[in-house]
């Protein structure tokens, strides 16, 4: 592990069947305002809102409503979200829901007390927030963003065409708390369900997919790997299987809470071209990467052959007897492939409403990267799209 580093991640989590009692710990923390965020109403639906309702009022908490945060949240609902939080005098922000409620939480909290335009400031200029933010605790609904334990928050400018995430250097912009139980996870649809594993994957693999020497980090980045595949498979035959959603929910945490980056240098390519197609079809993240996934990695991995070969063996356990390096690096995609038609992912973007008249503005929308195995060029990224579609 050659890289320096610095590693602090304040986040508390609740995990198991009975995490949502954490709340009664944390709550007395904070003063008496408490904006209540949330999205499109599942959670009135499956219950998790009555409970965490009953919980606020239990411990005194005067309670402010913030809903429909859409998937995707946009810089005009974020605008909305400040004026409420200003209104309120809000002393915390409880987000409950996926990564798009926490997300808009932070975004949320560095805005308040902020005069200047938070996407300029913070979407398009990345400056960490020079006023007082508000803390944010989560009690998340939905697997595979990570935002539970993490400083980032993703926005999206529709007349911009632009999707943008922020990952804030900051610590007390991580969430203080996460509630997490596998239970609450169990009422999602099956497509936000298998786009949710697959955003993990890709976590992992933007991270893995970078740098050439020895890492600790690649190492349990494997573990994370094959973890999630075991417990994909057995969760997309029986969603209520608690010992596979709870891998996979922890799975999720530690994909994304900024510990297996440590040391590395991380490429994010994959998430800055399915961010181009959220950004221009509005669809549901995890299927953006996925859609995107194979062509990008297969035209990368001349360049990054042995991590690929790696990858193959020690996450799919392909064999390498007898085969080229390259006949072991392809049998490895090709399995990752099977996986990824296994869960019923989405593998084109045609499929999520991207088409030909697009492919210039997806590629004026992706940014470039520089940390993976291949800088790519414009014209590679436009190549990749159309394969893509
Ligand atoms: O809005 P409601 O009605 O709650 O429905 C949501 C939403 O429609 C539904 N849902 C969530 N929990 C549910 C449920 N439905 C039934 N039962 C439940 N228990 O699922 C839908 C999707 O929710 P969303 O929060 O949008 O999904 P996800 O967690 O995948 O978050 C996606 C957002 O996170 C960003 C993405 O770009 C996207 O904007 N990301 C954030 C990251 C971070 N903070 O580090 C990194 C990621 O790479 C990602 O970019
Ligand atoms: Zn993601």
């Amino acid at each position: 592990m050659l890289g320096n580093f610095t590693y602090c991640n304040p986040t508390k989590l609740y995990f198991g069947k009975d995490a949502l009692d954490g709340l009664n710990k944390e709550l007395p923390k904070y003063g008496k305002n408490v904006l209540l965020v949330y999205g499109g109403g599942s959670i009135k639906k499956n219950g998790i809102y009555d409970k965490v309702v009953a919980i606020l009022k239990a411990n005194g908490k005067e309670i402010f409503e913030d809903a429909g945060v859409m998937p995707n949240p946009t810089v005009q609902k974020l605008y909305e979200g400040i004026e409420r939080a200003r209104k309120a005098k809000a002393d915390l922000i409880l987000a409950v829901g996926g990564g798009s409620v926490c997300d808009y939480a932070k975004a949320v909290s560095v805005s308040v007390n902020c005069e200047e335009d938070p996407w300029e400031k913070y979407f398009i200029r990345f400056e960490e927030p020079a006023c007082e933010t508000l803390p944010v605790g989560c009690v998340l609904t939905m697997v595979g963003t990570g935002s539970e334990m993490n400083g980032g928050s993703v926005i999206t400018n529709r007349e911009a065409k632009l999707k943008i995430g922020h990952v804030f250097a900051d610590e007390k912009i991580f969430p203080r708390f996460s509630v997490l139980d596998p239970e609450f996870t169990y009422t999602l649809p099956k497509y936000q369900m298998v786009a949710g594993f697959y955003d993990i994957m890709s976590h992992i693999m933007e991270q893995y997919f970078s740098g050439e020497d020895d890492s600790t980090s690649d190492y349990i980045m494997e573990g994370l790997m094959r973890s999630l595949v075991h417990s994909s498979r057995i969760a997309v035959k029986n969603p209520t299987d608690y010992e596979a959603r709870s891998n996979i929910m922890w799975t999720a945490t530690w994909a994304l809470n900024t510990l297996v980056a440590k040391g590395k240098d991380t490429d994010w390519e994959v998430h800055m071209l399915g961010q181009a197609v959220g950004a221009l079809t509005d669809a549901t993240h995890g299927m953006t990467l996925a859609a995107v996934s194979l062509p990008y990695y297969r035209h990368i991995m001349p360049y990054g052959l042995a991590k690929f070969k790696r990858f193959a063996e020690n996450v799919w356990d392909v064999s390498p007897d007898g085969k080229t390096d390259e006949q072991v690096a392809e049998e490895g995609l090709r399995a990752m492939e099977g996986w990824m038609k296994e869960l019923g992912l989405v593998m084109n973007i045609s499929d999520l409403g991207a088409n030909e008249g697009m492919l210039d503005d997806l590629v004026n929308a992706t940014l470039v990267m520089t940390g993976g195995y291949k800088v790519l060029t414009k014209e590679e990224i436009g190549q990749i799209f159309k394969e893509s579609l």
